[in-house]
């Protein structure tokens, strides 16, 4: 240790607690770059902290943090995501995961036993955090001063409880019952709100509901402090080890010496932090030896209000901000600082999530605007505010305003901000003038999420003061300061022209138009940036917004709000604005969920099949306790892999080397393609063959070329960013990066003619019967990235005699175990694949997880060690390849009354460089677009290759993309006609004839075709026809907002398939199951469990329920159940289902002599003594089977309905799902619960495909959303404010299984609704822009003509209402003054 180190530190020991239990580490075990999430997985036996981002984005990681003031004897608890905490700034503090909030062995927390019986769980990877969110939010709410609630409720009201998980990521559920679960908590929430659950039944009071709720005990449910802590609490920890320092200074003296030293003896490069979240953002390559923590220095972590204004420590963290801010009463400030104070704490609210903001500072988010150009909001809220910042360079300390600070050179290393200063301001009011005086102040951000968790496109704040003489007609800026950042610029700017043009002239419509045409010269993003001609129209928009209401004019342009009395439009002012972002003239709606109804009923014939029984597991998932693939302990002497990928489409591969030093630290191998002994495959299957690694030629961006080996996860992730690939093109082709380039060099993927579908009626006879035609009309689709919690992992562990044992993340174990075989040249005897559970999967496990176990598997081969691969969230996004993109061009004939008669479709599949499962994209396509009658259907599929990523299964593969070329080619006959488009989609309803005539058999029986019935029922159920009106006359008098209703029909087609299943009763009558398909989170196990106890309990009448709790559903296990087959397609439950009713009609048959016998001699029998006499008679209790389909009746329809109304802001392009109503036929649901969650999950995931999940690559084809920050999946914010959904669950179908039917894929068709709809909202818009253009000559009546590109993000969104939509206003509003 150095000189200062020495003196100034002392050296010790980091010392915390987690769950209550001590961890003194010392200085020697600790390397300062540690975060609290890889030590918490590595070195202890809590594994509830689930890596799923790594980057701060998705809540997966979160714990409470609890940290004890001495002084004031209190306890601060908050959230913080572990993934970017850094050990060494933890002592001191307890920290509390979902197992310390409660576990199986000293009882679960009434808020995981709430998330069981509301169904919140589902593959149970979000689960712990959730849990700990919820935790978190009611112990902070029971310190609050709020009066007492009602009995078995906390002090948290219904707004918190979702606020507190906003920020958290699910990917299974669609939120809605995870909401539930959280609301059951809030002192202010009507039961009658709450959602399907376990614990009551409809129509039961709310007492009695209240009762039948796992109670809560306000006074035990807070964590525990540990009192050896508070002996511990020090200022923080300086740590030394190895030639590491973690430095924490507790002056400001003692921070100036450390920088001096670091400089003066040329140290390794130090890094500054208080919270770390920076690295979120910027993943810093570099490793660090040496950190300095600013959290412990008090004129870093000082709040001063006085008269003067409030300044706030560079360390406070943006949550301690806005509640200082928020503080109205204290430091006596004038009105016009609360407001500034209020509007900017309001702002901030919206930055990152909660538990990113309990640590991110202040500080740190200037800094990294300052250095890095950092997208920031606090910079861009603070400009117009006259913000000072206080510096520290060296021994200088030094003064500046924002805007010189930012708009600086990069501070040097050395520089550390001290603290920031918001001014106080009042209004000048000059009594004797003629004029009112007000004083104006907002805020603007525009991002994909509406509380937060996303960057915004751009940001805004503008402050002003208006005087409106009292003689004349209009307010007159005296001051006026608007900013923008977060749009690609440098750093946020002051709009200096636009300000000095509008200052001190009176405000009209004229010098408004001329202002925003300035503005858009001045809001300019760098080159190169997408959708840079939305932010300026942004910029426009909040200008827009912002002085509309200001301006006088008979016009009333801010939607009539200007009443023409000037004194009150100003003292109304607020209220405009605030109704302008509301909505102008629309009607208020909440930004979270607000309601929800579940209209199911339980099936009774079969049970306990048929009930509602709480998914399997998941209280443990609730705990944080079910193991996850990434969870099982690391074998002794495990080594651990990251792919090393092309960023090359198309390039021969001469060598891999590491930047800066070879080989990096902890790097052991480097497995590639000359590694492996058997044969190059990371897959195969009947669909095809695709290789492990790249041999001589890398075939796409993201094409595996190696797995970099190390000690630990994260030496074998840094290994792979730092390797360099040395390409050589020479002699190549160029690479095909478009549909369109393969057909121009014919490459294509040919497959068995077998799997094409047929073609249906006589296309050219149907043609001849229209009377209009659309020809060769164009859509295009990109991808979708699956986004399941756990990315894609594996552990392989040789064991004795060349076996090898793989835990997989994969939805089929057989074809994994199959491909490893073949890859290392052994018989597939040798290789046991297990796989318990998988953190979602939506078939990105499907053929992709079976590389990463193959690649684990070659690496532990060759090595002769555990090799463990977690692969990280950007290679993951990087490497999947997603749903399948096309390009579709149709032809079709109508009448003139809708109905359609003919549709010819030519379709160009983007399948990639290899086959995967791309062969079955032409047989789902077609079964899916069937879902009307279109006469004839004829087309032709062609699955072209590219050197882009293999396209792989996703939820739905091929039907989600049907569904909207059917949506869109009604809409475009619609709209050609210019008839009603749900007039359009009745008429092309099948019939049951036209029904049989397309899908032959699949159609059943004509009762089985509910679909018209469901139509008819839906449009009632929704109200969907007063609610049309309703919308039209909201549209007439909405100028900036528009709604839109669409009501679309689903039809999928499935097919059950071959499923094996094992049943064993043991001695003392508990009951083992094993099926061959894999809980991913759909309820599989759940399912079987129920039809387990169903089948067995037909021995003895009743006692089923009992039977319930005595099964259990094991893990799959390649070597013990055979032929496992395919986990997909929605059927494998049903399929797994009745392989267990069949296993259990063996053992019924086997046990019912040995029944009747004891029962003739005991008259009633229990069934612990029948098994034990059955083992005793040598009875065989077990019993396997493989369940065959009838071929006749093993491909079948699924039908559905949704209603969506949403509304669209004009000048922001955000969609809003006001309302979505779903019927969804289950015939007789196996589980209503877990089928309930299949429709409201599946639906919400299909409105991340339509509405946000961009999924852009660069011009290589190499993916560029790599993570949490580009890729926006919904969240609870984003997810319809009304959902109800009704389960029919009411008909025998003889042929089905246990009368059940499908529910995991179709539903996520029926989000195109919210597409539909968002696209009529977006025509009334465009009727208005055309109205205005008409004025000025310029008439657009192809205002229903467009189409709009999926997924309809703001942009889009805003691109096709008119970017120059203002522009145009005004210009229109100009020309009819
Ligand atoms: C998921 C996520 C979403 C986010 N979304 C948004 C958003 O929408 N809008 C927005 O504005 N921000 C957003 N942020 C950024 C967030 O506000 C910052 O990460 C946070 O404020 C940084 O504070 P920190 O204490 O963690 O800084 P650290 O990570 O500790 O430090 C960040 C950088 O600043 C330096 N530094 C820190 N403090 C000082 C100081 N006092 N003097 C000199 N250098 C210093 C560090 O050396 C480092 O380089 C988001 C962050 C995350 C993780
Ligand atoms: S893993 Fe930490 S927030 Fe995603
Ligand atoms: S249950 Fe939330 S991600 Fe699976």
């Amino acid at each position: 240790m150095g000189e200062v180190a020495s003196e100034e530190t002392r050296k010790q020991s980091l010392v915390f607690a987690v769950n209550g239990v001590k961890f003194e580490l010392s200085e020697s075990d600790i390397d300062p770059s540690t975060t609290l999430l890889e030590f918490l997985r590595s070195q202890t036996p809590f594994k509830s902290v689930k890596l799923g981002c790594g980057e701060g984005g998705c809540g997966a990681c979160i714990v409470l943090l609890s940290k004890y003031d001495p002084v004031l004897d209190q306890v601060e608890d908050s959230t913080v995501s572990s993934c970017l905490t850094l050990l060494c700034g933890l002592n001191g503090c307890s920290i509390t995961t979902a197992e310390g909030i409660g576990n199986s062995k000293d009882g679960f927390h009434p808020i995981q036993e709430r998330f069981a019986g509301f169904h919140a769980s589902q593959c149970g990877f979000c689960t712990p955090g959730m849990c700990v969110s919820v935790f978190s939010a009611l112990v902070n709410a029971e310190k609050s001063k709020r009066s007492e609630p009602r009995p078995g409720f906390s002090k948290l009201t219904v707004t918190e409880a979702e606020k507190a998980i906003a920020g958290n990521l699910c990917r299974c559920t669609g939120y809605r019952p995870i909401a539930d679960a959280c609301k059951s908590f809030a002192a202010d929430v009507d039961m009658e709100d709450l959602g399907y659950n376990s614990f009551w039944k409809k129509g039961e009071s709310d007492e009695e509901k209240m009762s039948r709720l796992p109670a809560y005990d306000r006074n035990s449910s807070s964590p525990k402090f540990p009192e050896f802590l508070k002996m511990e609490i020090k200022a923080g920890a300086d740590l030394a080890a190895k030639g590491y320092h973690w430095y924490s200074p507790t002056s400001i003296e003692k921070l100036q010496s450390i920088l001096q030293k670091n400089e003066t003896e040329n140290e390794t490069p130090m890094k500054i932090v208080v919270g770390n979240t920076g690295m979120g953002y910027y993943k810093e390559l570099e490793h660090y030896d040496n950190y300095v923590d600013l959290k412990h220095i008090p004129e870093l972590s000082i709040i001063v209000k006085d008269q003067t204004g409030i300044e706030i420590g560079a360390a406070v963290t943006i949550s301690k901000a806005i509640e200082v801010l928020k503080q109205e009463n204290v430091g006596g400030f004038p009105l016009e600082s609360k407001t500034v104070f209020k509007k900017i704490a309001d702002h901030m609210e919206k930055i990152a999530s909660g538990f990113v903001r309990n640590s991110g500072s202040v500080g740190g988010n200037l800094m990294m605007a300052q250095r890095k150009q950092f997208p920031s909001d606090i910079a861009t809220i603070l400009l117009p505010v006259d913000a000072i910042v206080n510096i520290m360079i060296g021994q200088k300390f030094e003064k500046l305003t924002l805007e010189e600070f930012l708009g600086g050179p990069p501070l040097e290393s050395r520089a550390i901000l001290l603290s920031i200063k918001i001014p106080s301001r009042e209004l000048t009011k000059d009594i004797s003038s003629e004029t009112d005086t007000k004083f104006l102040f907002e805020t603007y951000r525009a991002a994909p999420r509406p509380l937060g968790n996303a960057l915004p496109y751009l940001n805004a704040a503008f402050l002003a003061e208006v005087s409106l003489s009292r003689n004349s007609t209009g307010a007159t800026l005296n001051t006026c300061r608007l900013s923008f950042g977060a749009y690609a610029s440098k750093h946020p700017i002051r709009a200096r022209n636009v300000e000095e043009l509008l200052i001190g002239k009176v405000l009209s419509v004229g010098l408004l138009y001329e202002a925003i045409k300035l503005l858009e010269t001045t809001v300019i993003p760098k080159d190169g940036i997408s959708h840079a001609a939305y932010k300026s129209s942004l910029a426009v928009g909040f200008l827009f917004e912002f002085l509309s209401p200001l301006v006088n004019t008979p016009d009333q342009i801010s939607d009539g709000l200007c009443n023409g009395d000037n004194s009150s439009m100003l003292k109304d002012y607020n209220s405009k604005i605030k109704e302008n972002s509301d909505g102008l003239n629309g009607t208020k709606f909440q930004t979270l969920l607000s309601s929800s109804k579940q209209n199911i009923q339980s099936g009774h014939d079969y049970p306990p099949v048929g009930k509602p029984v709480t998914k399997v597991g998941a209280t443990i998932q609730a705990s944080g306790e079910a193991v996850f693939v990434d969870d099982i302990p690391a074998p002794q002497n495990c080594l651990y892999g990251a792919f090393i990928y092309s960023t090359e489409p198309l390039a021969r591969i001469k060598s891999i080397s590491f930047k800066p030093r070879s080989p990096p630290v902890g790097v052991t191998a480097l497995i590639s393609v000359k590694d492996i002994p058997g044969k190059n495959l990371g897959c195969t299957s009947i669909f095809g063959e695709d290789p492990l690694y790249a041999d001589e030629f890398a075939q796409f961006a993201g094409d595996r070329i190696a797995l970099v080996v190390a000690d630990t996860q994260k030496n074998a992730d840094l290994a792979a960013n730092l390797a360099m690939i040395d390409y050589d093109k020479e002699n190549l082709n160029p690479p095909i990066l478009s549909v369109e380039e393969a057909v121009e060099r014919g490459s294509f993927f040919q497959f068995p003619p077998f799997f094409d579908p047929e073609q249906v009626g006589d296309f050219s006879k149907g043609m001849a019967e229209a009377d209009c035609q659309i020809l060769s009309a164009e859509i295009k689709l990109g991808s979708q990235y699956h986004f399941y919690m756990e990315t894609n992992t594996a552990l392989a562990v040789p064991d004795e005699d060349s076996n090898m044992v793989v835990y997989s993340s994969t939805q089929i174990p057989e074809i994994t175990q199959e491909t490893i075989a073949q890859c290392l040249g052994l018989p597939a005897n040798n290789i046991r694949v297990i796989t318990r559970r998988l953190g979602g999967s939506f078939g990105g496990k499907f053929l992709k997880a079976a590389s990463v176990a193959t690649a684990c598997a070659v690496a532990a081969y060759k090595l002769q060690r555990p090799v463990r691969t977690y692969v990280n969230r950007k290679a993951d996004m990087i490497m999947a390849g997603g749903r399948h993109p096309m390009k579709i061009t149709y032809t079709v004939g109508f009448k003139d009354s809708g109905k359609i008669t003919a549709l010819k479709l030519d379709v160009l599949v983007d399948a990639g460089a290899f086959p995967d499962a791309s062969i079955v994209i032409p047989g789902t396509i077609v079964g899916s677009l069937k879902k009307y009658d279109w006469g004839a259907l004829n087309f032709d599929i062609k699955i072209c290759k590219t050197n882009l990523p293999n396209r792989t299964t996703m939820r739905a593969p091929g039907e989600l993309q049907a569904a909207f070329i059917a949506e869109t080619i009604i809409e475009h006959v619609a709209s050609t006609l210019s008839v009603e488009v749900d007039t359009v989609r009745s008429i092309n309803l099948h019939t049951y004839n036209s029904l049989q005539f397309f899908y032959k058999s699949a159609a059943g029986e004509p009762m089985e075709y509910t679909l018209p019935a469901i139509w008819d029922k839906l449009a009632t159920s929704s109200s969907f026809y007063q609610r049309t009106e309703m919308i039209q006359d909201f549209n007439r008098s909405s100028k900036w907002r528009k709604r839109g209703i669409s009501r679309v029909p689903v039809l999928q087609e499935v097919s059950l398939k071959t499923a094996p299943g094992k049943v064993s009763i043991l001695r003392d009558g508990s009951i083992v199951v094993e099926v061959g398909g894999i809980d991913m989170g759909q309820g599989l196990w759940t399912k079987v469990k129920q039809v387990a106890a169903y089948g067995l309990g037909l021995i003895k009448r009743g006692g089923t329920e009992e039977l319930l709790e005595k099964v259990r559903v094991i893990q799959s296990d390649t070597l013990s159940l055979i032929q496992g087959g395919i986990t997909g397609g929605s059927t494998t439950s049903e399929s797994s289902c009745e392989a267990v009713r069949l296993c259990c009609n063996i053992l019924v048959e086997r046990l019912t002599s040995l029944k009747e016998k004891l029962m003739e001699q005991m008259g009633t029998l229990e069934w612990e003594t029948l098994i034990l006499q059955a083992y005793q008679t040598s009875v065989n209790l077990s019993a396997s089977t493989l369940f065959i389909p009838e071929p006749a009746s093993m491909n079948y329809l699924n039908y559905g309905a949704a209603v969506s109304e949403v509304e669209v802001n004009l000048l922001t392009g955000e969609t809003t799902i006001l309302r979505s109503d779903i019927i969804y036929d289950c015939g007789q649901s196996l589980n209503p619960a877990v089928d309930l969650g299949q429709i409201e999950g599946a639906y919400v995931q299909g409105i991340g495909f339509f509405m946000f999940e961009e999924y852009p690559t660069n011009s290589n084809g190499l993916v560029t959303a790599n993570g949490t920050w580009s890729y926006k999946v919904p969240t609870l914010d984003t997810i319809p404010k009304q959902f109800n959904v009704e389960i029919l669950n009411s008909r025998h179908l003889q042929k089905h299984v246990l009368s059940s039917k499908a529910s995991g894929e179709p539903p996520l068709l029926l989000a195109v609704s919210v597409h539909c709809a968002t696209r009529a909202a977006i025509v009334e818009a465009r009727k208005q822009l055309g109205f205005w253009n008409g004025w000025n000559g310029v008439d657009d009546s192809n205002s229903t003509a467009f189409q709009l590109e999926v997924p309809a993000i703001m942009p889009v969104v805003k691109e096709r209402c008119g970017l120059d939509s203002v522009e145009k206003f005004l210009q229109w509003t100009m020309g009819t003054k």
